[in-house]
């Protein structure tokens, strides 16, 4: 077993109608002025936004706001933000949406309370001092940047797509009402599933050492997702469904089920992020395309966490050899992809790269991870390539 930091401060306030709870979450943060900040329009076709509105003035608390976050954050709209911030005097953010609000909100946050260009961060040119407060209410179940460290952002110059991680911006509140989540497109949905599913997966599939608690939480998870999913597919109105995988969500990625184990794979995550940077494509779905050819590509280097994923999250019959059992896990997981409408390569996402593109994304996810990224492998710009290939 590895040591390990865990650090989750943000209180989740989870059920049905907790967005009424908006107005006293925020008050208890003594702030002067609120940034509501949104996305490109569902807030306002749902009436959320209205009611959130509503919730602020009952306490007579001031606010601005932003809307037209796109999926794959936008640099420009977070420099908007910042100035607009400056300029109205707001020192509380309350995202209203899903990942790409979050990550956008927590961008202006930095901006703000560090002055200088936003993206040295992004571009790990320096680290932040700090990061405006940010409160959440989230409409989709995927990232879990509602409880996470990260924001990733895409700098429209160069198109490129990164993460800053950093323990000053994990929101202080997050509300979490499932219902929000149901006037979701299947297809979101979905995304949102593979998203929560990939950021354990990420951790669990990692070399070296491993707790035996963490494992059965990670388990407990994907076979819980896994099975919500399936329901949401049938009837995305299943309130317990809807709660499970929000749930889930925001523990897949608060650092719970990575405690002891070694620390972070990510590299499916880093090859992703250089398809929405590029190619503009929806997070999971992007996950979801890579994943089969990340784990053919590494799977003997760690056949012992492959062979537990396939009877344990995956419920195949033990035949007890390793790797036969490893790569029927992968197929069965591939599987699923395919129930659910997610794609398990380029051409399913609708993307027929050129080689040389597919170099220019290799070279690109290096320059972005320092170089090398994985730990059940260890993968380098031609290993990403190969990667990409395959
Ligand atoms: O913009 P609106 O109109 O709100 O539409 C959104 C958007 O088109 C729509 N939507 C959201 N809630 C809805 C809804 N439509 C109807 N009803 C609702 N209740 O869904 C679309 C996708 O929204 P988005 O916020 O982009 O999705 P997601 O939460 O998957 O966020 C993806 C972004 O987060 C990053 C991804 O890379 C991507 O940029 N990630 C952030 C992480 C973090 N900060 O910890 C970790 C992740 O690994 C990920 O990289
Ligand atoms: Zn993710």
């Amino acid at each position: 077993m590895f040591h390990f930091n865990y650090y989750a401060p943000t209180q989740v306030v989870f059920g049905k109608d907790t967005e009424e709870k908006t107005g006293e979450l925020v008050k208890a943060q003594n702030c002067k002025k609120v940034l509501i900040h949104y996305g490109s329009g569902s807030v306002k076709r749902t009436g959320l936004l209205d009611r959130v509105k509503q919730a602020l003035e009952k306490e007579n608390l001031a606010y601005t706001e932003l809307g037209g976050v796109v999926p794959n954050p936008r640099l420009s709209l977070v420099k908007e933000g910042i100035e607009l911030c400056k300029k109205e005097g707001v020192d509380f953010i309350l995202a209203v949406g899903g990942g790409s609000v979050i990550d956008s909100a927590k961008a202006i946050g930095y901006g703000v309370a560090n002055g200088g260009d936003v993206w040295d961060f992004y571009s790990h040119k320096r680290s932040a001092a700090g990061c405006l407060p940010i409160g959440v209410i989230l409409t989709i179940s995927a990232t879990g940047s509602e409880m996470s460290d990260s924001s990733v952002i895409t700098n429209e110059d160069g198109w490129i797509k990164t993460g800053y991680h950093s323990e000053y911006c994990r929101p202080k509140f997050a509300i979490m009402n499932p219902e929000l989540t149901m006037t979701l497109p299947d297809y979101q949905t979905a995304c949102g599933c593979t998203d929560i599913l990939m950021h354990t997966m990420e951790r669990y599939f990692t070399k070296g050492e491993n707790m035996e608690l963490t494992d059965s939480i990670a388990e407990a998870l994907m076979r819980t997702v896994i099975e919500n999913t399936k329901i949401l597919k049938e009837n995305p109105k299943d309130y317990n469904a809807r709660a499970e995988v929000m749930w889930a969500g925001s523990l897949s990625h608060n650092g719970l089920t990575g405690c002891g184990n070694g620390g972070n794979d990510f590299a499916t995550h880093a090859l992703e992020h250089e398809l929405g940077g590029m190619y503009d494509v929806a997070h999971g779905a992007g996950l979801a395309a890579l994943w089969g050819s990340w784990a053919r590509y590494v799977y003997r280097e760690i056949p012992e966490r492959f062979h537990k994923f396939a009877v344990r999250v995956m419920g195949l019959e033990d035949t007890g050899d390793a790797e036969e059992m490893a790569m029927r896990g992968i197929e069965a997981m591939e599987a699923f992809f395919r129930e659910i409408k997610m794609p398990t390569n380029l051409r399913e996402l609708g993307l027929t790269p050129s080689e040389e593109e597919l170099k220019e994304l290799a070279h690109k996810c290096s320059l972005n991870t320092g170089g090398h990224k994985g730990s059940a492998k260890v993968l380098y710009e031609a290993d990403m390539l190969a990667i990409y290939e395959m």
